[in-house]
C-alpha cells in the first residue's frame, strides 16, 4: 500500500488537476483547511499581480463523499481564472476564429534559467510557450491542495508539518527579506532564498535502509528537488556537518532514548529517528527578469534579449508553504507503507500497535 500521485496542467490552460490514489477510506478532510493552504500558497511579498485575481478553489471530482474519503482515487481539479485572458492561446482544441488574446504568438526568445531551451529542444517544439506553460510553478497549487490531504491523513498518527522561509536574498530577518524585494525589483531583478520544513511527532521507523529507494532522506530531497527552481536539499545540519569532527556532529544518546541534539534533523540510515524533523531547501532566484538577459531568437538565430512575462520578484515564502505540502505527502506516503490498512481505524490501529511495541512516546 503506497500514496500515489498524479498531476497535469499548463499555467495558463483550463485547470490543474491531481489524482491522489492509495488514501484509506474515512479519513475526514476539511474543505477550509484545503482552501487555507492555497490562499497561504498565493501570498508572500513580491509575488506578481496574477496571485490576486487566481482564487484557487479545489473542487473534488471523485473519491470524497459527504467529507469522507471513500477509498478510491481521490480527484482535485483547480480552475484557472486566467485562462480566460488564454482562450485561444491556450485552447486544447484547434481554436475557431482570428489569433486574440494572450498566447496567440509564438514565444521564441527562451529565458536562460528557465524551461524554455531544453524544453524546446527536448520536445521538438517551436514555440516555447509549450514548454514553460507546464514547467511553470503554477502547478504546485495542485500540489499544494493534495498535501493538506496528506496533512489530514498524518494528523490520525499525531505529525504535524510547518514550512517557513529562513531567507530571502540572503537577508534573514522579515524587514531584511521586504527590503530585499523592494530592492530587487526596483532594479527589475528577482530573488531567491532558503526554506525550512520542521515535522514535529515523528516517531521512529518511517523509511528504511533496505534500499536507496525506501531512504527517507532521498525520498525528501527528491520530493523537494522536484518543487520548480529549488537547488540544493539539506537533512538536518546539512553542510555544516562537513566541516564538523564526528565528536561535534552526531546526537548522542541519552535514557529514554533520546537524543542531546538534532543535527540529524530527526533522520539517521534513511529512517525517522524520533527527533524532530527538519529538513531545508534553496531557491535560485526566479529565472523571468523584467531586465532580461541575454538570449538568442529562435527564429532567426540571431542575438536578443530573453522573454520578459508577467512574474514574481521572490517567491520564497510561497516555496515554504509548496515545501511543507510535499514534505507532508512524503511523510504520508512512509506512513501508509509502514501501516497499510484500507479503512482509516485499520491504519491507526497499525500504528498504535507499531507504537506500543517501540514504546515511544513524543516529546
Ligand atoms: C512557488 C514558485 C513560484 C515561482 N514563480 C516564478 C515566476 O513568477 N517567474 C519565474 O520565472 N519563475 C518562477 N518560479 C521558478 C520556475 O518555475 C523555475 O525556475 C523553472 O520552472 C525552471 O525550473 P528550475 O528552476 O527547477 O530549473 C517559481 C517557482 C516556485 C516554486
Amino acid at each position: 500500500m503506497t500514496l500515489g500521485l498524479t498531476t497535469a496542467g499548463e499555467s495558463h490552460g483550463p485547470a490543474l488537476v491531481a489524482i491522489l490514489t492509495g488514501l484509506p477510506a474515512g479519513l475526514r478532510l476539511d474543505r477550509d483547511a484545503i482552501a487555507r493552504d492555497l490562499e497561504r500558497r498565493r501570498q508572500g511579498y513580491g509575488r506578481s499581480p496574477r496571485q490576486s485575481f487566481e482564487a484557487d478553489e479545489v473542487d473534488v471530482l471523485a473519491g470524497l463523499r459527504h467529507g469522507s474519503t471513500l477509498g478510491t482515487p481521490l480527484a482535485l481539479v483547480v480552475r484557472n481564472r486566467d485562462h480566460a485572458n488564454w482562450e485561444w492561446g491556450m485552447s486544447p482544441w484547434p481554436p475557431e476564429g482570428e489569433p486574440e488574446g494572450k498566447g496567440a504568438k509564438p514565444v521564441t526568445l527562451p529565458r536562460p534559467g528557465h524551461a524554455d531551451l531544453a524544453g524546446v529542444l527536448k520536445f521538438g517544439h517551436d514555440d516555447v510557450r509549450n514548454a514553460l506553460e507546464r514547467a511553470s510553478a503554477r502547478q504546485t497549487a495542485v500540489h499544494v491542495a493534495a498535501g493538506a490531504v496528506a496533512k489530514a491523513l498524518l494528523a490520525e498518527i499525531g505529525i504535524t508539518v510547518a514550512g517557513s522561509v529562513a531567507e530571502i536574498g540572503g537577508a534573514d530577518t522579515e524587514e531584511g527579506w521586504k527590503d530585499a524585494t523592494d530592492a530587487a525589483r526596483a532594479d527589475r531583478d528577482t530573488l531567491g532564498g532558503i526554506v525550512e520544513v520542521r515535522a514535529t511527532g515523528v516517531f521512529p521507523g518511517l523509511g528504511s535502509y533496505a534500499t536507496r529507494e525506501d531512504r527517507l532522506d532521498a525520498r525528501l530531497a527528491a520530493a523537494l528537488m522536484g518543487i520548480q527552481a529549488v537547488k540544493g536539499v539539506e537533512i538536518g545540519d546539512g553542510f555544516a556537518l562537513a566541516r564538523e569532527r564526528g565528536s561535534a556532529a552526531h546526537d548522542e544518546i541519552e535514557p529514554g532514548l533520546r537524543r542531546r541534539s538534532n543535527r540529524a534533523g530527526g533522520v539517521e540510515a534513511g529512517i525517522s529517528n524520533g527527533e524532530e524533523l527538519v529538513v531545508r531547501a534553496a531557491m535560485k532566484p526566479l529565472p523571468t527578469l523584467m531586465q532580461p538577459l541575454q538570449s538568442v531568437d529562435l527564429a532567426t538565430g540571431e542575438p536578443a534579449q530573453a522573454l520578459v512575462e508577467r512574474s514574481d520578484t521572490a517567491a520564497v515564502e510561497a516555496l515554504a508553504v509548496v515545501a511543507e505540502a510535499s514534505v507532508a505527502f512524503e511523510l504520508a506516503r512512509a506512513a501508509r507503507e509502514k501501516f497499510g490498512g484500507d479503512a482509516l481505524d485499520d491504519f491507526t490501529a497499525a500504528y498504535r500497535a507499531y507504537r506500543e511495541r517501540i514504546d515511544w512516546q513524543p516529546r
